[in-house]
């Protein structure tokens, strides 16, 4: 039987939530029909970048196996990864998929020194193995994020900067030496003159140990920065995808093009998605159609009626009416 190259597959996954409760008839589809893949010969950073509400969280949690979707399937390896029952095949998912999470601080029992948290993952990981290969483990995974044993020995989350926490926070990720990591949001809590020197760390795990790395941000200049790919998000859709320079030099979906050009503009008081102050709430989920519509300076009267099919040239997939067959 011949083997996959695919690492991870989603493929249409969908998943909806009510609205206000469970009388309300009101659904959104939080995620609609996202497909991406990364290859196990090719590790890769996919940045998948969006404003606030718009699908991000919930994606990452259909990935790491914390929701299920309603449709669509998401395969790690060839195998549906919830389809995987027991113990054993949990730890086995966790294990080549670990996530890191907004705020260092939820990774870390403030009351646990962090060298003992991070002893005790390696143990449940590698159970049975002499204290000195464990500890061995993780002095190698904070010496790959800049950090060592003998910096974070002894203290407690709260006497780490901030910094340092989301490092450890990474060290914490990559003991069992996973293939992908799924990182939401990872530096928006972090100090802005901090950012970059955590993403960098992404592209040093990416380039020595050879990690995938899922970067869910709303921060298009970091993932400018950093990735190989990316995807535009909005309102559960995936309406730009493929490879980094291109999409953001010559974006090709308005809203692609309204974040590019509001990362960019230098007027005092503009609005930024690096902000994260555009967001529209829920109503954009609600529209019929073309979800922008309402927001898109290009919008025709197919776009508030019919929602369009991605266009597909290569690596580069939109999802606009404007590029119907052509892109
Ligand atoms: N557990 C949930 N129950 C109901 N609605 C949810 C739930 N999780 C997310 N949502 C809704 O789904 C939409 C997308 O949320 P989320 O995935 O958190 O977006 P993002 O991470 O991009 O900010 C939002 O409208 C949010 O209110
Ligand atoms: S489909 Fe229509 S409304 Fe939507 S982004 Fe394209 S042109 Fe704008
Ligand atoms: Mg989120």
């Amino acid at each position: 039987m011949s083997e996959t190259n695919e690492l991870l597959s989603v493929r249409n996954a969908k998943k909806s939530f009510r609205l206000g409760g469970l009388l309300s008839t009101k659904e959104i589809i939080a995620v609609n029909e996202v497909s991406f893949t990364l290859f196990k010969d090719k590790p890769d950073i996919l940045s998948i970048i969006g404003e606030s509400g718009s699908g991000k969280s919930t994606l990452s949690r259909l990935i790491l196996r914390l929701l299920l979707p309603d449709s669509g399937n998401i395969e790690l390896e060839g195998k549906d990864v919830h389809a995987m029952k027991g113990r054993k095949q949990e730890l086995d998912y966790m294990r080549r998929v670990q996530p890191i999470f907004q705020n260092p601080f939820e990774t870390f029992n403030p009351l646990n020194r962090v060298d003992e948290f991070l002893l005790a993952t390696a143990k449940n990981y590698y159970p049975g193995e002499k204290p000195e290969l464990t500890k061995e483990r993780v002095e190698m995974a904070l010496q790959a994020v800049g950090l060592s044993l003998s910096e974070v020995g002894g203290r407690y989350p709260h006497e780490l900067s901030g910094g340092q926490l989301q490092r450890s926070s990474v060290a914490r990720a990559i003991i069992p030496n996973p293939k992908i990591l799924v990182a939401d949001e990872p530096v928006s809590m972090v100090d802005a003159s901090l950012r970059m020197s955590i993403v960098n760390l992404f592209q040093d795990l990416k380039n020595k140990l050879g990690t995938s790395i899922i970067y869910i941000t709303h921060d298009l200049a970091t993932a400018y920065y950093i990735s190989d790919r990316i995807a535009i998000i909005h309102k559960g859709y995936f309406v730009e995808q493929g490879e980094t320079a291109p999409i953001l030099t010559n974006p090709k979906h308005p809203y692609t093009k309204l974040l590019v050009e509001s990362t960019l503009d230098p007027r005092p008081g503009a609005t930024s998605l690096a902000d994260g102050d555009i967001s529209t709430g829920d109503e954009e989920y609600l529209a019929v159609g073309c979800k922008f519509a309402a927001r898109c300076p290009r919008a025709m009267d197919i776009c508030r009626k019919v929602q369009p099919e991605e266009t597909i040239d290569g690596t580069w997939k939109v999802r606009c009416h404007l590029y119907g067959g052509n892109i």
